[in-house]
């Protein structure tokens, strides 16, 4: 197994059901450093899903995309730090004072090394002509207020390499040659995201509902190995 490749990757584990969710993470953990866990999986198991990805071996991406008032952000993010997580996303739209009060609560809280994703734009936001500026300037706002990375389209991974480098740029909508868009507006190979400054791919169903998701892990896998 090629760890440089798996230390770049994530699944998405879009489920409704903790069982289903672990049978995967488990057959897929060689393929993927980090599992992500979303408003699905979490409403379903919440703490328990958490649990059961870091037995596992994963680092986790609690993608709870929080956006409320700063003190509420604040104290759901110390409890979800506490839980273990690795990565918190939070909307990058809800400014600055409320990320900031995000980031404080994940690292008051945080049991392992963690940090805030914030997240730029949702595909369903905007339209692609206005998107650039918004993710630059929500990228900016994300290094001020502390956070670690930010979630972004590959798309817009280019224009904006130059800003705040040194955040983590998390990016869903990777599809290979052949692989079906399903909803996904903004899709690229991961070899186009990684050369465009990718840090972590973000693969749900490519991988989770293919027939065979340890055989399309391995296609993925092989993809970037070239
Ligand atoms: O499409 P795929 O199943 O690979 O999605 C992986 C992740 O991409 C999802 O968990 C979701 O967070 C994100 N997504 C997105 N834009 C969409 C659909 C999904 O960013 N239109």
């Amino acid at each position: 197994m090629d760890e440089a490749v798996r230390d770049r990757l994530a699944v998405a584990l879009d489920v409704d059901d903790l069982v289903a969710a672990t049978r995967l993470a488990r057959s897929l953990a060689g393929y993927f450093r980090v599992a992500k866990i979303g408003l699905e999986l979490y409403t379903a198991a919440g703490p328990e899903a958490i649990g059961a990805m870091i037995d596992l071996g994963y680092d986790v991406f609690c993608d709870l995309k929080l956006h409320d008032i700063p003190t509420t952000v604040n104290r759901a993010a110390r409890v979800v730090g506490e839980f273990g997580v690795s990565y918190l996303t939070i909307h990058a739209a809800g400014g600055t004072e409320m990320l900031q009060a995000g980031v404080e609560g994940l690292t008051e809280g945080a049991t392992r090394p963690s940090g805030v994703l914030a997240v730029t734009v949702l595909t369903s936001e905007t339209e692609v002509a206005a998107t650039r500026d918004l993710v630059a300037d929500r990228m900016e706002l994300a290094f001020d207020a502390g956070c670690a990375g930010v979630v972004c389209a590959a798309p817009d991974l280019t224009a904006t390499r130059h800003i705040r480098p040194e955040l983590i740029r998390a990016v869903p909508g990777i599809r290979l040659a052949g692989d079906s868009v399903d909803d996904q507006r903004r899709v690229a190979s991961p070899v186009q995201a990684l050369a465009a400054g990718a840090d972590l791919l973000v693969v749900g169903r490519p991988v989770t509902r293919a027939a065979d998701p340890v055989e399309a892990a391995e296609r993925l896998h092989r993809s970037l190995r070239q």
